[in-house]
């Protein structure tokens, strides 16, 4: 059975610098024999979690939206690739509601003390790609604590990361050396099955 490799646009804008890394990696991922599931949260409704607990019960949320829609694909994609911009220091707005709509997983494993991901199964992996306008130092600092954790939540395995500073008009991302064939890899690799 080929690998499903799910991967999810954040950026508000179109064809914007992250979703670009994001179709490369997908291509090849696709190419190396890969089922992709592309979203592009600019798309769906995905409101903010409300903090109301209701996921500590039995680790559904009671919020009824397009986080529906991602839930099977968060939980049962073999690779995940994020791509999200930096907005303010952060990862984006969109990015990061559904990262905190992710708590059912996290009440799954800390509240009722049941494994997310079946036994035995083969390990997931995770990519991260993100474009920043400016190079200051530490302009994705935050953004990745947010992914690491992300990871943590889902069960999946670090398994890749593009980060480009300095790369802000719409399109510069086409100019930046080796973006591309970097993206490329890591869907190459995210395809790979396990
Ligand atoms: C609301 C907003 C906030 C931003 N904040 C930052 C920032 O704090 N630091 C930075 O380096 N770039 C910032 N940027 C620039 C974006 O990170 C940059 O344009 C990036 O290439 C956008 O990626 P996209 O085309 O995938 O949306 C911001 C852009 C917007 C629209």
């Amino acid at each position: 059975m080929s690998v499903e490799v799910l991967g999810i646009a954040a950026s508000p804008r179109r064809k914007g610098n992250t979703e670009t890394l994001l179709d490369w990696a997908l291509e090849a991922a696709a190419e190396a024999g890969a089922q992709v599931v592309k979203f592009r949260l600019r798309e769906l409704e995905i409101n903010p979690c409300i903090a109301c607990d209701g996921c500590f019960d039995d680790g559904a949320c009671i919020v009824e939206d397009d986080m529906e829609k991602l839930y099977p694909h968060l939980k049962g994609a073999d690779s995940i690739i994020l791509a999200a911009p930096i907005f303010s220091m952060g990862l984006a707005a969109q990015a990061k509601a559904m990262v905190d709509r992710c708590q059912p997983f996290w009440a799954v494993k800390y509240v009722l003390r049941r494994s997310l991901i079946p036994p035995g199964r083969p390990e997931r992996m995770g990519a991260f790609l993100s474009c920043a306008g400016t190079r200051y130092k530490t302009v994705f600092d935050g953004a990745r604590q947010v992914v690491r954790y992300f990871w943590h939540v889902l069960e999946v395995q670090p398994a890749g990361e593009i980060l480009c500073p300095g790369v802000d008009a719409k399109g510069e991302i086409n100019d930046y050396p080796s973006a591309r064939e970097v993206a490329r890899d890591i869907g190459r690799r995210l395809a790979v099955s396990r």
